[in-house]
């Protein structure tokens, strides 16, 4: 076990596993053949206890640490480590649920925190959720996007986080469409990090802004050093009135 370096892994793409999409492998980088195996986190003491993640690359990308689940993470500890009690949290594309682990850790909560991602990736966020002792807090739930949201999921969650999930062009509506089904309520809030790896990446940011009220992070101590890496936090609301007429 070693503890991870931020940006370590910030130069490897995600791939999808198993393509639901005929498009051709040259535009997925293949994925590196790494054996599974657990990291010890603490993201600059801010984890104290560390949490321990397993990752395993067998089920798909999920299955390993992304920079953007590094930041977000980091981000929630510093900025709402004692606001979030009475919120439910959903995260979405968690992977192996490094975000919702963390804030579980770090933040003070009383409210069920779900972290969903697709079929594949149940166990490994179920093998995380019980190594780190969080079982009674932290549920793991098949959330694919553009599909209905599932029972098990809260539709109205208070705070929702999704970390490195823009990275698949033909998942950018599917995502967005479920962005609209959780940011019902104006109160809602989504904490959006992604890393910029191609041009196509801010087609889905442009799409996201006709769609909702999003807000560049700029306080966040992190950014200087997370921006050379191509690495944007956003903050993603229900749209008001206010910023339908600016638009218009
Ligand atoms: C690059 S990984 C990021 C994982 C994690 N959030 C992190 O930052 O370490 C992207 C995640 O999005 C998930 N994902 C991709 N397409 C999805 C879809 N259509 N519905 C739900 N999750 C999806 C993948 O399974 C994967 O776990």
């Amino acid at each position: 076990m070693g503890e991870i370096d931020l940006f370590a892994e910030s130069l490897v793409t995600p791939t999808e596993p198993a393509l639901p999409f005929d498009i051709s492998e040259s535009l997925v980088p293949v994925r590196e053949n790494k054996s599974a195996g657990t990291v010890l986190l603490s993201l600059d003491g801010l984890l104290d206890p560390p949490l321990q993640i397993i990752e395993d690359l067998k089920d798909g990308c999920g299955g390993k640490l992304w920079p953007a689940g590094v930041v977000l993470s980091k981000y929630m500890l510093r900025k709402h480590k004692s606001d979030l009690r009475g919120k439910s949290i959903v995260e979405l594309g968690a992977g192996g649920g490094l975000v919702g682990l963390a804030v579980a850790r770090g933040c003070a909560i009383d409210s069920p925190i779900y972290i969903t991602d697709q079929i594949p990736m149940f166990s490994l966020m179920q093998s995380n959720i019980k190594l780190n002792g969080f079982s009674d807090i932290v549920h793991p739930a098949v959330l694919d996007w553009g599909n209905p949201l599932p029972e098990a999921v809260p539709s109205n969650p208070a705070i929702i986080l999704a970390a490195d999930c823009v990275y698949f062009e033909p998942a950018f509506p599917l995502l967005l469409s479920t962005l609209q089904d959780l940011l019902g309520d104006p109160r809602s809030v989504c904490y959006f990090c992604f890393k910029k790896r191609r041009r196509a990446d801010l087609r889905f940011m442009k799409q996201a802004r006709k769609l909702f009220n999003v807000v560049e992070v700029t306080d966040d101590p992190d950014k200087d050093q997370y921006s050379k890496e191509n690495l944007f936090l956003y903050i993603i609301r229900k749209r008001g009135e206010k910023d339908a007429e600016l638009q218009n």
